[in-house]
């Protein structure tokens, strides 16, 4: 950023530390296997009947700003409180307006802090990075599990006004301890505990025991990862009252009709297909775990979501530029240092495409 132009004063100085997110480009024909999306599309029958939903909808007119029809369906098939609902254009979106909302620095603090475990997802970071509250990651233990004794004690001296739990946790793939995360409630009752159910479709473990015993507890949901990234829907759980205040800076419109309309007639008459779809990825998943260990010099991370966390023995940039070559696009954490270079995060794809993957693997290494 020239630090000579006009504007340069009138930015936020947070804004120096973050870069805009821009993924590197897909060769054409690649094999997609760096987003943790879905490798199935959706089928003819389901494309065609979407259409005739889509089509119903009047486009001159704004779309439903408390999305109420698809609120209610959520909301049914969760088994809480319509109410607790915040929508966003993606989970992405809804960790903004949650700190947004409570940015607010604790009485004789001079700043907010937002805690999450390390290596996790990097929109918490860079989201409260954004809003002018203090990021604070606490390192995941060597299975990475929550590390419980660091992560307490942080807690206590730091006092966070959000702490960010994916589960499973992107991009290592494991899920966190019950327990630990129990433990983690019970140690934080004025902190807002987020736990990120992006992948627990994979998993099949939801944390509504969790948010029913703990009024801090909420929880965050998106269609993203079950086949539907391009649609941009995610929503929080919140208790009522935070919800009722992440609601004042929510822009009324963010989910827009198309979205809303397709997400429930995905959630109700497409809900067979799309459940058919996370099976055939979990079932990916058993086919091919064993063959990536048996791979010489790899190490993977028992996987409880759509993607693999692989040690390759040395430079992963190296590795992920290699497969790239072999039309084989993967995510390499080269770039975050330290005992992340040589790491890969690889998304379970179709039958074919995880066949291509593990030669270009094999050949990369
Ligand atoms: C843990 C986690 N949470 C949330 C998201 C954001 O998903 P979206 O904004 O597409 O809903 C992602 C995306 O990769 C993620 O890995």
């Amino acid at each position: 950023m020239p630090t000579a132009e006009w504007f340069s004063p009138l930015l936020r100085p947070e804004l120096v530390e973050l870069k805009a997110y821009v993924p590197a480009p897909i060769p054409p024909g690649a094999v997609r296997l760096d987003a943790n999306e879905s490798p199935w599309a959706l089928s003819p029958e389901a494309r065609a009947s979407l259409a005739v939903v889509l089509a119903r909808l009047d486009l001159h007119r704004y779309p439903d700003v408390r999305a109420t029809a698809l609120r209610e369906a959520i909301a049914a098939d969760q088994g809480v409180n319509p109410d607790a609902l915040v929508f966003g254009c993606g989970s992405d979106e809804v960790i903004a307006l949650v700190l947004n909302a409570l940015s607010a620095p604790r009485p004789g603090a001079s700043h907010a802090t937002a805690l999450f475990p390390t290596p996790t997802f990097v929109m918490y970071r860079q989201t409260a990075l954004s809003l002018g509250v203090r990021p604070h990651g606490v390192a995941l233990d060597e299975a990475f599990d929550l590390a419980l004794d660091p992560l307490l004690a942080d807690l206590r001296r730091l006092r966070p006004n959000v702490v960010f739990l994916a589960s499973p946790n992107n991009p290592t793939a494991t899920l966190f301890s019950h327990d630990r995360l129990a433990a983690v409630l019970e140690a934080s009752t004025d902190t807002l505990v987020m736990i990120d159910e992006a992948y627990a479709a994979f998993s099949g473990v939801r944390y509504g025991d969790l948010a029913a015993r703990f009024p801090h507890a909420a929880r965050l949901q998106t269609l993203s990862k079950v086949g539907l990234a391009a649609l941009r829907v995610g929503w929080a759980i919140l208790p009522p009252g935070i919800a009722a205040a992440v609601e004042k800076v929510r822009q009324p419109y963010n989910l827009n009709a198309l979205s809303q309309v397709a997400a429930l007639h995905c959630m109700t008459t497409l809900r067979p297909e799309i459940d058919a779809a996370v099976q055939r990825i979990t079932s990916e998943r058993a086919r091919v775990e064993p063959l990536l260990r048996a791979i010489d010099g790899l190490s993977v991370t028992p996987s409880a979501a759509n993607f693999w966390w692989i040690a390759v023995p040395d430079d992963a940039a190296r590795v992920s530029d290699a497969m790239r070559v072999r039309g084989v696009v993967v995510r390499s954490f080269h770039a975050h240092g330290g005992a992340l270079t040589r790491r890969l995060r690889i998304t379970v794809g179709a039958p074919a495409e995880n066949d291509r993957m593990l030669d270009a693997l094999r050949a990369s290494l």
